[in-house]
């Protein structure tokens, strides 16, 4: 497998570092403490092509591949975790889904806005009681002959308060389980949609997260996406590519972590030294690096497999699981390094701390990606 970039990526690569350190940076700590989503810069990513990064160019994407989106989603997350997931979301989960399994109609009404960044979309599969058991879904979608009926709750929905466009996945056929669930285009300002109150949250809290009401909403039977029947296959399809996005989040939230450590390490002074002078501080120095490179390989394992057309649910739980405890570990030490003052806001790797737990948990929990991964190799 060639790692070496290209100079398409590397120029992503750089467009996404100067803009996280000119754009994000600068109010990153204040969105974090108020819990103030990044409207301005999100229009910006959509500008620079980062919402809709690897959809053709004729539906208004970037056309970029999975590797320059592995890397922009790194450099963002180094310094904005919150930005971050707003991206992936919106690309990996909604873009991809629309564009892999729409028809050309859903796809020039709805890919087309959200893949230039006019609209930001959100995916909706959990709900309160049905989130790593996905196949439990509660919230039906009864088939009324021209059109579906829309009724239950989606729990922690990411962009939930933002979006226009909704990809929501629903129960129709019950007898049928897994194999009677549909996904569906929802649009935001229809009867019977109600969006629940902001989440407050640990981590990423720049990014907005609430729950769907849906009361008798009437979805267009044309909003359906796939075959009757479709809807279970079309989301693990879609977050089997998700997961790339996330692991690549976690590893630019380490990468930030351990760049912010090494620098500090470098310059304070204890014992008549340098920090770094001290073997143990040098050593979770090295640890990270290697864990962090190791992370970066497997994103960009699974993310050149995505690209070839592989099955990749195997390499991108590989992928998820990996990164987010490197993300986990990696934070921890780098607060560990800055003494007290990484237990302050102003040197951020305390919310970088609290933003790499979401990792393990989020599209699907590190005890899932293990699920995934044994079903896996048990079948080879
Ligand atoms: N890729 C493709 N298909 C898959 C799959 C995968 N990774 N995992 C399961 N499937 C298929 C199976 O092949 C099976 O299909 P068939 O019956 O046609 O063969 C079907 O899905 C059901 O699979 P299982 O019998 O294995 O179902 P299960 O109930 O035992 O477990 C699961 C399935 C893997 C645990 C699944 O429910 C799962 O992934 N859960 C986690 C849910 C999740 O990731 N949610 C994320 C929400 S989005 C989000 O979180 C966004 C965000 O934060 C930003
Ligand atoms: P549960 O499924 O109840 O799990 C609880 C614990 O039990 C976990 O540790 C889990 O790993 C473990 N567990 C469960 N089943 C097993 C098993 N079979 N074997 C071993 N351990 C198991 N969802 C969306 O659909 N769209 C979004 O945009 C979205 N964004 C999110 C944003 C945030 C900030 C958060 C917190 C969540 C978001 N989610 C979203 C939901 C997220 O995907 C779920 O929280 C996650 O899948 C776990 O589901 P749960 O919370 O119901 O936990």
């Amino acid at each position: 497998m060639n790692f070496n970039l290209s100079e398409e990526q590397l120029m992503i690569q750089q467009a996404a570092r100067d803009f996280a350190q000119n754009e994000l940076l600068p109010g990153v700590i204040e969105r974090d403490t108020h819990q103030k989503f990044p409207t301005e810069q999100v229009k910006k990513m959509g500008e620079m092509g980062f919402m809709g990064m690897m959809v053709d160019p004729k539906y208004g994407g970037a056309g970029m591949d999975s590797i320059a989106y592995v890397l922009a989603i790194e450099e963002i997350s180094k310094v904005d975790a919150s930005a971050a997931v707003v991206m992936s979301v919106n690309n990996s989960l909604v873009c991809a889904g629309i564009e892999k399994f729409c028809n050309e109609e859903q796809k020039q009404k709805y890919l087309v806005p959200l893949a230039t960044g006019e609209a930001i979309g959100a995916f909706a599969l959990s709900e309160p009681e049905a989130g790593s058991d996905a196949t439990s879904q509660s919230t039906t979608a009864v088939d009324m002959g021209d059109h579906y009926m829309l009724n239950g709750t989606k729990n922690w929905i990411t962009n939930g308060g933002t979006a226009k466009y909704y990809v929501v996945i629903a129960q129709t056929d019950v007898e049928k389980k897994h194999k009677g669930i549909n996904a569906f285009i929802v649009e935001r300002d229809w009867d019977g949609f109600e969006i629940g109150p902001k989440e407050d949250k640990l981590g990423i809290r720049g990014s907005d997260t609430h729950s769907l009401l849906f009361t008798d909403v009437k979805v267009p039977k044309e909003n359906r996406i796939g075959e009757d029947g479709f809807g279970f296959s079309f989301a693990m399809a879609v977050l089997n590519g998700g997961r790339i996005g996330i692991a690549s989040q976690a590893l630019g939230i380490a990468s930030g972590a351990y760049e912010l450590a090494l620098k500090y390490a470098q310059v304070r002074k204890a014992f008549k030294k340098e920090i770094i002078h001290h073997q143990a501080i040098a050593f979770k120095l090295a640890d990270m690096h290697v864990n962090i490179m190791a992370a970066r390989l497997l994103c960009y394992k699974a993310a050149v497999e995505k690209d070839e057309g592989k099955d990749i649910s195997e390499s991108g739980a590989m992928a998820k699981l990996y990164s987010s405890q490197v993300a986990m570990d990696t934070t921890i030490e780098a607060v560990q390094i800055h003494g007290g003052y990484g237990y302050v806001k102003e040197y951020h790797v305390e919310r970088m701390m609290r933003d790499a737990k979401i990792t393990q948990i989020y599209e699907g929990t590190s005890e899932i990606q293990k699920i995934v991964i044994s079903r896996s190799i048990t079948n080879k």
